[in-house]
């Protein structure tokens, strides 16, 4: 029977009627309510007391959980059952980050024991390379990181080192290296990670769950050719290494498996950046006791998502209330938005981790689920976001929103003879923004304050717009960092387990790549033989036509 079937169900979708006429201008000015809605836990405080809900929602949801079985589908995935069924796989990226001695048996292996022995061969290596004692072809050490890859195995690791560019711990180890990312197949993406490049002091890690995806692939093999054009086929063996679940790909594009960090099954892509794909990268560039501070991080919010009944427990009210206004309240879209420069890259992360998770459209049995899942999420950091997007929330679409604060700010700044803080002034617009949308701005009041009655509307904030805000304690660490992004992947998890998806697989993406390789070798044929475009439908064809200039 699909959730949407269950009393919980009916009672919320009833209940979203007879609360539609409430106001958050009334509702956030209970005291008892705005307590009940707060919730603490690992440094965190989340305020959900702006969301369009009453208590009495609140209760509805919860027993929307109960009635999804979520608690027993998180321990079914921390216990490494294969909730990915169709791929038949567990969904284990909670092992990369539990701490050594911990135990997770997947068919009689404990992999906690596998995760450390990787986090241990990172940890020399990255020492090797940081210390100088691992050099390039020439003798010289290699300063510079290019880390290639795409969508799982990039926008993470990209993500961290955005937050962590600018600890000021995290900065001193970093001092003197570079670390960049090649995503994109786009050859300007090559040469603008190539500037300012030396080959002699550059490391190349090639990543790649599978060690097939084309766009990788290709840029692998093009750093490969900037390498050996400047320093012999040899310079491989020094300066490309790789993260992947596929060895024996490694192996047969010409990089030693002794130069390879593996990783497994039970890691999707979108949730591997706790494994080599993100711990590599990142402890050659800052050192592996500050990759750990992060992974400990994560590993906090996951006990704390084992362990915290539902009503306490950060990510499972997340999700609910993603549930709530995505479903129940009709609202398709939502946005990130963290006060806080260094988690720039938050945004596009989460993006891949939810969206390639929840955008489905079966459920576990492969039924159409009778409601649409997945929210469209984008993101910018405040305050630049107010001074782009922001006309759109407060008086065009309903966008729920996630506000991210922190009491202290990684750079403290004071400007002699301001009234606050630099920090401050960030925060006083965290703070202010929630409640603009919250509770608006009335016709009455745009009047009183003298406005011509022609623009009153035009001055009007309708407000009732629902946000949560996240204050985290003191500043964004590695470890904050950890704990900010495991309250996002179990956010997506728990809609999941609510809407009944398999939030693992991504089978949407493969059709694009199908089609690519039929344009691709087409295109190979037209341009070295001259082949005409056949095989496409007259669109495409007229399209491939002006492109190829025949
Ligand atoms: O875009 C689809 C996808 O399979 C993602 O899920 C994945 O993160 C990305 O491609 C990269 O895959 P791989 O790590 O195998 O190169």
């Amino acid at each position: 029977m699909s959730i949407a079937a269950s009393t919980p169900w009916n009672n919320l979708t009833r209940h979203a009627r007879e609360i539609a006429g409430l106001h958050l201008r009334d509702l956030i000015q209970d005291a008892d309510r705005c307590r009940a809605m707060t919730a603490k836990a690992e440094g965190i405080t989340l305020d959900f007391s702006r969301q369009n809900a009453t208590t009495e929602t609140f209760q509805l949801l919860l027993a929307l959980a109960e009635e999804a079985r979520l608690r027993d589908k998180i321990r079914a995935m921390f216990r490494g059952d294969r909730i990915n069924s169709t791929e038949d796989r567990a969904v284990l990226h909670v092992a990369l980050r539990a701490p050594k001695g911990e135990s997770i048996t997947l068919d009689g292996i404990n992999v906690v024991d596998e995760v450390h022995d990787v986090l241990d061969k990172i940890r020399a290596f990255s020492e090797k390379v940081r210390s100088g004692s691992w050099t390039g072809a020439t003798g010289r050490p290699l300063t510079d990181v290019v880390s290639i890859g795409i969508g799982g195995s990039y926008l993470g690791p990209e993500f961290v080192h955005e937050a962590f560019r600018t600890d000021p711990e995290c900065a001193r180890s970093a001092e003197g290296r570079r670390l960049r990312f090649l995503a994109n197949v786009d050859p300007i993406d090559v040469a603008r990670n190539l500037e300012g490049l030396n080959p002699e002091t550059t490391l190349v890690v090639v990543v790649s769950k599978t060690f097939t995806t084309a766009e990788t692939m290709l840029n692998a093999k093009t750093l490969r050719q900037w390498l050996v054009t400047a320093l012999g086929p040899d310079s491989v063996a020094k300066h490309m290494v790789a993260v992947s679940t596929n060895l024996e790909a490694v192996q047969a594009f010409g990089i030693d498996p002794a130069n390879a960090f593996g990783f497994w099954n039970w890691v999707g892509g979108r949730y591997s950046v706790c494994s080599a794909v993100g711990v590599l990268p990142l402890a050659l560039q800052y050192g592996m006791e500050h990759v750990g501070h992060f992974l400990d991080g994560a590993h906090a919010i996951d006990r704390h998502f084992l362990d915290t009944p539902t009503e306490r427990n950060i990510p499972a009210i997340l999700g609910l209330f993603g549930v709530w206004n995505s479903t129940f309240l009709g609202r398709p879209d939502r946005a990130l938005l963290p006060y806080c420069q260094a988690l720039l890259k938050l945004a596009p992360h989460i993006q891949q981790v939810d969206m390639e998770s929840n955008g489905k459209r079966v459920g576990l049995d492969g039924q159409p689920v009778p409601f649409p899942t997945g929210e469209v999420d984008f993101g910018e950091p405040g305050t630049n976001g107010q001074h782009s997007f922001y006309q759109l929330l407060h008086q065009g679409r309903v966008v729920p929103a996630d506000f991210i604060g922190f009491t202290k700010s990684q750079r403290p700044m004071d400007v002699p003879g301001e009234p606050v803080s630099n920090h401050d002034e960030l925060m006083a617009n965290f703070f202010a923004q929630p409640d603009a949308l919250a509770v608006g701005k009335t016709a009455e009041e745009v009047a009183a304050e003298g406005v011509p009655a022609d623009l009153v509307p035009h001055k009007v904030f309708p407000g009732n717009r629902p946000s949560n805000v996240l204050l985290v304690d003191g500043r964004l660490t590695p470890d904050a960092v950890g704990r900010i992004l495991a309250v996002y992947e179990h956010r997506t998890a728990v809609q999941g387990f609510l809407w009944g998806i398999n939030s693992f697989d991504q089978w949407g993406v493969e059709l694009g790549k199908v089609l690519a390789k039929q344009v691709r070798s087409q295109l190979a044929r037209s341009r070295k033989e001259g082949a005409p475009i056949e095989g496409f439908n007259p669109s495409t064809t007229a399209l491939l036509k002006t492109y190829l200039g025949t």
